[in-house]
């Protein structure tokens, strides 16, 4: 295998056309299916190796033996870690690591970034997404198929589309309608195909409004070929329902993983018996080789999976666990400084058994893994007392732990770091969370020790949300999620104040799961799980419905202090077809160097309600961000990118709406005239002219400046090239 090359250019060099028609009718079939859990077919003959593909997302695992890998990967943090960071520059370096140790360990195709959303805090795969939000997933998931590419490695954008549940993944419908789909679901797989260029997709296990996913032509030909122009190749999730006909002509070319139930030797019968057109076939050859072509796999000699474990590595995962720490409270007491600690009391069963990372296929076996405890017994344990009580029992800690042992440990200390949380167990693939609550009772622990210690720190080490319920009691709390096998000294280096809590919530913090927008959706009945609150996932239903939150989307505290200054616009009227930057300057008012992160979300004319002619809309929707680093007394100015995109909303278009009143028995019952934009006749994205708001500020909640853009709308759709805004050029 060739040695990554982060600056090399995809290009293709051997004749694909030539290749696929010196294949049999055989082989050629043989290429749509695994030959075993990860490679496909090779043709030694013709100069085709095998390609090997890696799960992903948070790190290579390579080949695996029963579910564990059998060798050992750099575990970088999990997707909401990640997500948290709001750092696409980050990311980017981040995903670069696991393309190299994909290399390390043979393989060629990575089975990441996972982009669906956080729809439901209960969803067990919440930790392997990035956020609630499809704009924040879009960038960064742009960003990490840049890291990837970047190393001549494949990365696939999963799954395709609408898998936000694991009960009855296999079977169940996910019903959403044509709107929030496009709007919500479908966007970050659009910012990585349009804007990324990425070359795999996998296609998700459930159905989507009753048809399987590979066999749905709307989907695979249409949105995602012709709509988007997707150049690579489609594959299936392990094991997902295909269809040998529907599928092959839908636009699957790839069954994974062997043996193959609808591709292989069942395409050949198709073609035979005449269902099957062989140009099909051809086609999916061309899409599967000439994506290997490009990034040199088709040059690939097999590999003993040979991992590194490098300084840099550890030493780059330990700062991204930091950047996406989210400081959520604090009343003062961190920074910790050592100088004026004698004695800490370290309480909580995450303190010895942190959780890195979450279970299934995404669980990789890490170099190395530490504690929290034993990070800060090595670190302060000549200066410091460090005692330290579990407060719960569990499988994996020892009979003493109990509430009263933990109440005991913390009398008498100069202040408390509380570590709790769920594991790989509780938060999983495969199954969903029964609920939001700490798992055992580690809520009472956490309420006892409260009452109990006035400078208690509480970490809280989940993938997704818990609920807080004592937050107003904690001195200060931390959202650490599953941050990588840097994490306990990432944990601690934000606790003494050696990294600044870098992180700003991706996912809302609720109240209560009864708030929740999917509540009373979720898991789904009789095989269909309903989106029935539409477009108002996440904020953007808090907000509409006027809810409380716990803690607001975007939100994160800093050490330090920020001013959001009066932004500027390159135009104060967006025309069609413009684009307006917004500049903003921020200032670290502090004093120390930390992290802000600039949102600016957009509130159309029209919020949270709908009149006749009108579209019901969000309050206000994120469209972009930036986050910069700044030293004390430092300014900077963000250029935040705005396009027509960044207003619009999808129109399904009412093609009934002639006919409908052509039926009307007399003209008593008929409407008059009605806005054109009531009943379009085409479906596409559209924007309604009016006086938009550019909220500005450190989350959704926290509005620093509002300014306002007059914005010329239609009655025809946005034409096809215009893509989500960046500020780069798509990346083919
Ligand atoms: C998961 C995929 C994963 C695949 C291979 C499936 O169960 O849904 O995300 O890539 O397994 O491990």
């Amino acid at each position: 295998m060739s040695a990554p090359d982060p600056s090399s250019k995809l290009s293709a060099s051997r004749d694909i056309a030539m290749l696929t028609s010196a294949l049999s009718l055989e082989e050629k079939a043989a290429l749509t299916v695994g030959i075993d859990n990860w490679r496909t077919a090779s043709f030694p003959r013709l100069g085709i190796p095998s390609v090997k593909t890696t799960d992903g997302p948070n790190g290579a695992r390579g080949d695996t033996l029963g579910h564990e890998s059998v060798t050992p990967s750099v575990c970088i943090p999990s997707a909401t870690a990640l997500g948290a960071t709001w750092d696409p520059v980050l990311v980017e370096q981040a995903s670069a690591i696991v393309a190299r140790q994909a290399l390390e360990k043979g393989a060629r195709v990575l089975l990441g970034p996972t982009v669906n959303l956080h729809r439901h805090p209960l969803w067990g795969r919440n930790f392997e997404c990035f956020s609630e939000d499809p704009v924040l997933t879009g960038k960064l998931a742009v960003a990490y198929i840049d890291g990837v590419r970047k190393n001549n490695v494949i990365a696939t954008i999963k799954h395709f589309v609408g898998n936000e549940v694991e009960h009855e993944r296999n079977t169940a419908s996910s019903e959403i309608d044509e709107r929030a789909l496009r709007e919500l679901y479908l966007l970050p797989f659009e910012y990585g195909v349009r804007v990324a260029g990425v070359l795999a997709v996998m296609t998700s296990y459930n159905r989507v409004n009753g048809r399987f996913v590979p066999d749905d032509a709307r989907l695979l030909d249409g949105i995602l070929r012709k709509e988007w122009g997707f150049e690579g190749f489609v594959m299936t999730d392990w094991g997902g329902i295909a269809g040998t006909v529907e599928a092959a002509t839908a636009g699957l070319d790839l069954e994974m993983p062997a043996p193959g139930r609808a591709f292989g030797p069942a395409l050949v019968d198709a073609v035979r018996s005449g269902r099957l057109d062989e140009t099909r076939l051809d086609e999916m050859v061309r899409h599967m080789l000439t994506v290997f072509d490009r990034v040199g796999a088709l040059d690939d000699v097999p590999v003993e999976e040979h991992p590194q474990d490098r300084e840099e590595d550890r030493a780059f995962v330990r700062r991204a666990a930091a950047d996406g720490i989210v400081l959520l409270a604090n009343d003062g007491v961190l920074p910790f400084d050592a100088r004026g600690l004698r004695r800490i009391a370290v309480v909580g069963p995450n303190a010895e058994r942190l959780a890195v990372m979450g279970g299934g296929s995404a669980r990789v076996v890490p170099h190395y893994v530490l504690s929290p405890l034993a990070v800060l017994r090595e670190r302060l344990g000549g200066t410091v007392e460090i005692v330290y009580a579990p407060g719960v029992a569990s499988d994996a800690i020892a009979d003493s732990a109990s509430i009263q042992a933990a109440l005991d440990a913390v009398e008498g200390a100069d202040a408390v770091v509380l570590i709790v949380g769920t594991d790989e167990v509780w938060e999983s693939e495969g199954y969903d969370r029964e609920t939001m609550e700490l798992p055992r009772n580690q809520n009472e622990l956490v309420r006892r020790v409260l009452a109990a210690h006035r400078r208690c720190v509480v970490v809280v080490n989940s993938g997704s949300p818990i609920t807080l319920t004592w937050a107003d009691y904690a001195a200060a709390i931390m959202q650490t999620w599953f941050g990588g096998q840097e994490l306990a000294n990432a944990i601690v280096d934000v606790l003494f104040g050696d990294s600044e809590p870098g992180g700003r919530l991706p996912t809302t913090l609720p109240m209560c799961i009864e708030h929740t927008p999917a509540f009373g959706n979720f898991p789904g009945e009789s095989s269909t799980v309903r989106y029935g609150e539409s477009v108002l996932i996440g904020y953007r239903w808090y907000e509409t419905r006027q809810l409380p939150v716990r803690f607001a989307f975007g939100h994160g505290l800093s050490y330090t202090s920020f001013e959001i200054g009066t932004p500027s616009m390159s135009t104060s009227t967006l025309d069609p077809g413009g684009r307006l930057n917004v500049e903003v300057p921020v200032t670290n008012v502090g004093q120390r160097r930390g992290a802000e992160v600039v949102q600016l979300y957009v509130a159309p004319p029209e919020q949270g309600r709908s009149r006749p002619g009108g579209r019901f809309r969000p309050v206000k929707e994120l469209r972009a961000f930036a986050k910069v680093w700044l030293d004390p007394g430092e300014t900077t100015t963000v250029s935040l990118e705005l396009n027509e995109r960044s207003f619009a909303y999808y129109d399904i278009a009412d093609t009934d709406w002639p006919s409908l009143q052509a039926r009307m028995p007399t003209t008593v019952f008929r409407h008059g005239p009605v806005s054109p934009s009531l009943h379009r006749s085409q479906s596409g994205w559209y924007v309604d002219s009016g006086t938009y708001r550019l909220h500005i500020g450190r989350s959704c909640a926290d509005i620093t400046q509002v300014v306002e853009v007059e914005v010329t709308g239609g009655n025809s759709p946005l034409h096809d090239s215009v893509r989500p805004p960046t500020g780069e050029q798509p990346h083919r």
